[in-house]
C-alpha cells in the first residue's frame, strides 16, 4: 500500500453549514423574532477512500442533503474543510432525488449533456459522440439525443441525471435519494447501473437514502445522521449486526430483516427536534431511551466499538 492509498480521496474535517434566515417585517414587529440560525450541518468529519460507497442515513430533515451539497461544492460551507486527496479543492458531481426538477424541460439530451461537456472542455466536433457513448453507458443510445425531459420515464430520466453527472467525468459522486422517486421495479436497475459504473471505474460515492435496505445493499460502510452530527459510522454488516448508537438501534428496529438483533421494534418518542435550537449535550438525548444526566449536560466523544475497527459512536452509554 502507497501513501496515497491512506489518504482517503474526499474528507470532512470539522464541516458546517448554517442557514440564516431575516424574519419580515412583521414576523420581527408583530412577534418579535429574531434572526434564526438553522445549523443543518454542525461538525462533520468523515472520509470516503477511492472506489467505495459510504452510506448516509437519517431521518428526513438531519442535514444529509445539505452535507452532500457542501462536500461537492454547491454551498460554501460555514466553517471547516471539505479536502479532496488532502486538498482544498472542490470536485464531485451530485446526482439528486427528482431528476424531472433537475433537468432543464426546455433542453434536449444533447443540450443538456453539451453544456457539461463544454465545462469540462470537450471540443464541439467531439462533443456528440462523447454523448453517444455517455448515453449507450447509462443504457440509452444515440436515438435519444434529441429528445426532451418530458417524453423519458423516471427511470430513463434518471439515467439522464446519471450520464449528465459522469460527463464530468467525476471520481466522486453524490447520489442524494437516487431511486427514491422511482417505481420500486425501477429502483434495483438503477442501482445496478451505479454499481457498474464504480466497478469500471472505481467512482466513490455518498450514497444518501432513508432506505435502510438500498444503503444496506450498496454501501462499503455506513454513517448515521441525527440533527446535524453524525452519531454512528463503521462497516455496513457491523453497522448493521452491532448498532451501538440507541438511534441506530431504533432505525434499524423498524426493518427486522436486515438487523440481526431480535429485540423487538423500538419506537421513538416525537420527532427530530429543531436544527434551529438542537438541545444541549447529546442532541439525541430528548428521544433516547436511555437518557442519563451526563446526557444533558455533556456533547458525546467519539468512541470506538471494541473487536470492530472503523466502528465508532457518539454515545455516553459506551463511554
Ligand atoms: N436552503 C436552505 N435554506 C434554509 N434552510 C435550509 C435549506 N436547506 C435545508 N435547510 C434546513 O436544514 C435542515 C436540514 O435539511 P436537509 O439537509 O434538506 O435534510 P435532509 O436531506 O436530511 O432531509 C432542515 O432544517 C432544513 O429545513
Ligand atoms: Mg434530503
Amino acid at each position: 500500500m502507497s501513501m496515497r492509498d491512506n489518504v482517503p480521496l474526499v474528507q470532512t474535517v470539522g464541516l458546517r453549514r448554517y442557514f440564516f434566515s431575516k424574519p419580515g417585517f412583521l414576523a420581527r414587529t408583530l412577534a418579535g423574532q429574531r434572526e434564526r440560525t438553522t445549523k443543518a450541518v454542525d461538525g462533520v468529519d468523515l472520509f470516503i477512500h477511492e472506489g467505495e460507497t459510504l452510506g448516509l442515513v437519517g431521518e428526513s430533515g438531519c442535514g444529509k442533503s445539505t452535507l452532500g451539497r457542501v462536500i461537492v461544492g454547491l454551498y460554501p460551507p460555514t466553517a471547516g474543510q471539505v479536502l479532496y486527496e488532502g486538498r482544498a479543492e472542490p470536485g464531485g458531481q451530485m446526482i439528486f432525488q427528482n431528476p424531472y426538477a433537475s433537468l432543464n424541460p426546455r433542453h434536449t439530451v444533447r443540450q443538456i449533456l453539451g453544456f457539461c461537456l463544454e465545462k469540462r472542455g470537450v471540443p464541439l466536433e467531439d462533443r456528440e459522440s462523447e454523448s453517444v457513448r455517455l448515453l449507450e453507458r447509462v443504457g440509452l443510445t444515440a436515438l435519444h439525443l434529441d429528445q426532451y425531459p418530458r417524453q423519458f420515464s423516471g427511470g430513463q430520466r434518471q439515467r439522464i441525471g446519471v450520464a449528465r453527472a459522469l460527463a464530468m467525468r467525476p471520481r466522486f459522486i453524490v447520489a442524494d435519494e437516487p431511486v427514491s422517486a422511482l417505481d420500486v421495479s425501477v429502483q434495483a436497475q438503477i442501482l445496478n447501473l451505479l454499481e457498474g459504473l464504480q466497478e469500471e471505474t472505481g467512482v466513490s460515492f455518498l450514497l444518501i437514502s432513508h432506505d435502510l435496505a438500498v444503503v444496506h445493499h450498496m454501501s462499503h460502510r455506513v454513517a448515521v445522521m441525527y440533527l446535524g452530527k453524525i452519531v454512528e459510522t463503521g462497516r455496513t454488516e457491523s453497522l448493521f449486526e452491532n448498532p451501538a448508537h440507541p438511534y441506530t438501534q431504533a432505525l434499524l428496529s423498524a426493518i427486522p430483516r436486515l438487523g440481526k438483533t431480535k429485540s423487538a421494534r423500538i419506537r421513538l418518542q416525537g420527532t427530530v427536534p429543531s436544527a434551529v435550537d438542537p438541545p444541549p449535550g447529546c442532541r439525541f438525548q430528548t428521544r433516547c431511551p436511555h437518557k442519563m444526566d451526563v446526557c444533558v449536560e455533556m456533547e458525546p466523544r467519539p468512541v470506538g466499538v471494541k473487536g470492530d475497527p472503523g466502528h465508532v459512536v457518539w454515545c455516553h452509554l459506551r463511554a
